[in-house]
């Protein structure tokens, strides 16, 4: 396991906790998953595992969200996967109720799994239908899963939260009004949760990343994905991205993921409400 996009050792920064992740098949949420076993953690692995009706790419596969527990289980912590759709209410909270049942509680919740497309249009060209799924995926399946989790971690007097938003939850970007809604709402919806919870010890922040780049190792897609709905050959796509990027370079999911590390971590004990970017200094100029 000495891959880019994984990490090579283990430590033991969330050693005895125990952390969900949704979106956990590939990509940022792979990252999450690896990181976080590689530091102690142990996991329960969710994600939709099939495809979704009017989402134009595939969403991660059952083989993927296993190939990840395996790579987890490799750092010798404790991993289940199972499917889950978050715009269905009633599964997450059976699955949230089984998951106390076995462990007694949750220690942290990364609410990851996201969709960008359909997108790359005007939004006066954006159906209902479109407008309604972008939202049930990324902003109303975030707070269904808050909902669900929070309860056990106020019995449990602590908890983390961390939503997956992006640097659409920051800034507008041209022909993506349903995604940038949804990731708007998102960080509304952290900054509303924090100071709902703040007082009974459970913590609820945002991370905004920028251009992730879709690593092999991690089989993440949403980059290209984002550049098929504009239209645009990756290659181009990576280009434009690139120039907007102070650092002149993609951040990697894994940074992204050391950032949800450290806010599920105790060492962000005095870190809640907050919208932190992981975008290269994209979204201060
Ligand atoms: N990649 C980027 O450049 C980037 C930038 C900013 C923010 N983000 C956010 O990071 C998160 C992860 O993105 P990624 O790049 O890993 O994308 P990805 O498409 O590679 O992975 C997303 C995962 O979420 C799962 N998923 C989608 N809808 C689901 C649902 N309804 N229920 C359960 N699981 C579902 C998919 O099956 C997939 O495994 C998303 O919320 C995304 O908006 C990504």
């Amino acid at each position: 396991m000495t891959g880019q996009g994984l990490p090579t050792g283990r430590s033991s920064r969330l050693d005895n906790k125990l952390v969900l992740i949704t979106g956990a098949a590939r990509g940022i949420g792979r990252a999450c998953a690896t990181e976080f076993a590689a530091e102690g953690a142990d996991l329960v692995l969710l994600d939709i595992a099939a495809d979704i009706d009017g989402c134009p790419y595939p969403m991660g596969t059952w083989s993927q969200l296993r190939h990840t527990a395996e790579l987890c289980r490799g750092y010798g912590v404790h991993v289940t996967a199972d499917r889950l759709d978050v715009r269905d209410s009633a599964a997450g909270s059976r699955i949230v109720e089984r998951v106390l049942d076995e462990h007694g509680r949750i220690d942290a919740l990364i609410n990851n799994a996201g969709l960008a497309a359909p997108s790359g249009k005007p939004l006066h060209e954006v159906t209902d239908e479109e407008w309604q799924l972008m939202l049930d995926v990324d902003l109303t399946g975030a707070f269904r899963m808050l909902r669900s989790a929070v309860p056990g971690m106020i019995r449990h007097g602590a908890g983390s939260v961390v939503n997956i938003a992006s640097t659409a939850g920051m800034v507008g970007y041209r022909h993506f009004a349903g995604y940038v809604a949804a990731k708007h709402g998102l960080v509304g919806l952290t900054k509303a949760a924090a100071l709902d919870y703040a007082p009974l010890g459970v913590r609820v922040n945002a991370l905004c990343p920028g251009s992730v780049r879709d690593d092999p190792e991690l089989e993440g897609r949403m980059l290209g994905e984002i550049a098929r709905s504009l239209d645009l050959p990756v290659a181009e796509h990576e280009h434009t991205f690139i120039a907007a990027q102070p650092t002149n370079r993609f951040v990697a999911a894994r940074d992204v993921a050391k950032a949800a590390l450290w806010l599920a971590s105790d060492e962000s004990r005095d870190v809640t409400g907050a919208v932190i970017a992981v975008d290269g200094g994209f979204s201060v100029r």
